[in-house]
Formats: structure tokens, sequence, C-alpha cells
């Protein structure tokens, strides 16, 4: 099993797991250009031209639409910027209207909300990289590029996408780092050659992959034998290869700090029981993907069914994602 993490449509600094602010802030579509077929560029500024919180590669934000929908995109700009974030939105002719929005109706100067930055999908410390991005899978992967130029590690980055024209900001990478990036257009190339970039593990390299779930899984597939650290990804979506929860009974929830005890009953929440009991978890996806309602875990065995933590992480029993994690055993206790 490898790492894992989500967003690319789309974590508070006390916890390892996950950097950056969880604050709200209302910001001004300074500039909004076609980057690719299907595919928007975003620049964010304040209005008053203010430092924006900061952030690293890896790192999304949730988008605030006006119309109230919320969604989560990866940051693509230079994080030595502080005055400015940018992100890529693919029209998602499938999806919840989100990107809908944005291609259709964001006009520039409209103001958006913005919260975050949360990472989790942080570029660790690496002799080598290799970075594996499908579509639009490129945001999250565009600033760790940069910091592994800026870091002169060493690193090549496969791009796969169906069209060259659907593929967003492929001609500034090839212009700037030449052969180490691979563009390989489907309707061209086929499919990535993952078993010939993935053969064997190399304790030098680290995967960095952010994709479809097709794509991700195949990266698995491939990077099997990479041992539990080798390989880090990032999904759109939440997986669909989930088994049932553990427990089809109700479990208790003791929530320390607020001295409560709630039941969760099958079908509800963690989330929405803990709300029910009158005290507020900040959420976002509730899907397990964004890392938004991550939960400190005091005693008890989390059935965790999010999109992010990796195996390791999840051993540790310490956090949750409450919006779709539940309990092993009769009971929890959370720092709520
Ligand atoms: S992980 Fe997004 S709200 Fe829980």
């Amino acid at each position: 099993m490898v790492g894992t993490s989500v967003v690319a449509e789309g974590a508070t600094s006390t916890d390892p797991r996950r950097t950056g602010s969880s604050s709200a802030v209302t910001l001004t579509v300074a500039a909004k250009e076609t980057v690719a077929e299907g595919v928007v560029s975003l620049t964010l500024t304040h209005p008053n031209g203010g430092r924006l919180p900061d952030w690293t590669p890896g790192s999304h934000i949730d988008l605030i639409l006006p119309d109230g929908t919320t969604r989560q995109y990866s940051l693509c700009g230079d994080r030595w910027d502080a005055h400015t974030y940018r992100v890529a939105v693919l029209r998602e002719p499938a999806g919840r209207g989100g990107s809908a929005y944005v291609h259709d109706r964001l006009r520039p100067g409209d103001r958006v909300g913005v919260g975050g930055p949360r990472n989790n999908f942080p570029l660790v410390p690496s002799e080598k990289y290799l970075f594996i991005a499908g579509g639009i899978g490129i945001t999250p992967l565009l600033p760790m590029v940069r910091q592994a130029e800026l870091l002169a590690t060493e690193w090549q980055l496969l791009y796969g996408g169906r069209t060259r024209a659907s593929m967003a900001f492929r001609e500034e990478l090839a212009a700037a780092y030449g052969e180490r990036v691979h563009i390989v257009p489907q309707d061209e190339c086929g499919l990535l050659d993952l078993n010939a970039w993935l053969e064997g593990p190399n304790a030098d390299t680290k995967v960095y992959c952010c994709g479809p779930a097709p794509l991700l899984a195949a990266v698995e597939q491939a990077a099997a034998s990479w041992g539990p650290y080798g390989l880090r990804t990032e999904r759109f979506t939440a997986r669909t290869d989930q088994a049932e929860p553990l427990r089809a009974t109700p479990f208790e929830v003791e929530l320390r700090r607020s001295g409560r005890a709630v039941t969760v009953s099958p079908g509800v929440s963690v989330l929405e029981a803990v709300r029910g009991a009158g005290v507020d978890v900040l959420s976002s996806c509730e899907q397990g993907t964004c890392g938004t309602c991550l939960t400190p875990v005091v005693e008890g065995r989390p059935d965790h069914r999010d999109s992010i933590l990796t195996d390791h992480q999840r051993a540790a029993n310490d956090c949750m994602f409450v919006c779709v994690s539940r309990a092993c055993g009769d009971r929890l206790v959370l720092d709520l």
C-alpha cells in the first residue's frame, strides 16, 4: 500500500500530516485564462493587495463560489509569490456543477471565498523524484517540480493526457525543463508505460502521482514492490474500493473536551452525530478527501474510511476524518 492523499479539483499546522492555515478569506479573481482544452486557470489576489497565507507544494485550497458551492483545487502557482494564488480547473461535464460555474459564470473581478491552504500531499526530502501526472493531475505536481529544481534535486516528470491540446502547462514545462519532461498524449503515444518507469524498487527515488483513478490504480500496481514510503498519490475523488464498515451496529463517541457523549447509529456519520450534540467540526468535502475534518483520537480504534491517510498513518490510531471514518469497537474518545 502506498501513501495516499486527495484533491486537485480539490490541513492545520498542529498535525504533522497536514500543514497550512484553516482560515477563510475573501479573494478577488484577478485573472481567468484558458490554459488547455477544457481547462481554465484562475489567479486570485487579496482585494487590498495584501499577503496571502503561506503554502507548500502539494497544498490545496477550498474555493467557495458565489453560488455557495465549495470545491477543492490544488495550488499550482509560485509558492514564493506571497500575494497570488493560482489554480487550474478542468470542466467536468459529469461533475456536481463547481467546474461549470467556474468555466461559465466566474469572471475577473468576482469575489470568492478561499479556505486553507491545506497540504495532504507534502513533498518529502529525497535524492530523486519521479512525478507522474494524468491530465489535470499536473496541478499539484507543478510546484513540486519547481521545488525540486530549486533544490537541484534529480527529477523527471511523466505527463500523460488524452490529447496534447488537453494537457495544461505542457508547453511551459517543456520549455523550462527540456528532456526531463516526458509528454505522452494518449492519442499519439498510447498509455504511459508505467512498468518500464517503475521497474524494480529504487530506494533513492520517491514517486509522486496525481491523476484519475485508473492511472493511480495502475501506478500502485506497477510500484507494488516499492514499499510503503516510495509512492505517494493524490486523488480527485474518494476511493471506491473501500470495504463495508467493520461494524453494522451503533457505537459510542465520547467528546472529551466538551464532556459529552453521542451514539452513532449505522447510516449516520460521526460528523453528523457530533454536530447533533451541539459540537461543531469544520468540514468541506464530507467524502474523506479534503482533510478539513481531521480530529485527534484519544482512545479507541477508528475504522478509517478516508482517501488520505497512508497505512502507516492509519496504524497510529491517533486521528480520523469524522465525515467518513467510523469505529472498530464499541467506543471512541475524540479530542472535541
Ligand atoms: S475529509 Fe473533507 S470534510 Fe472530512
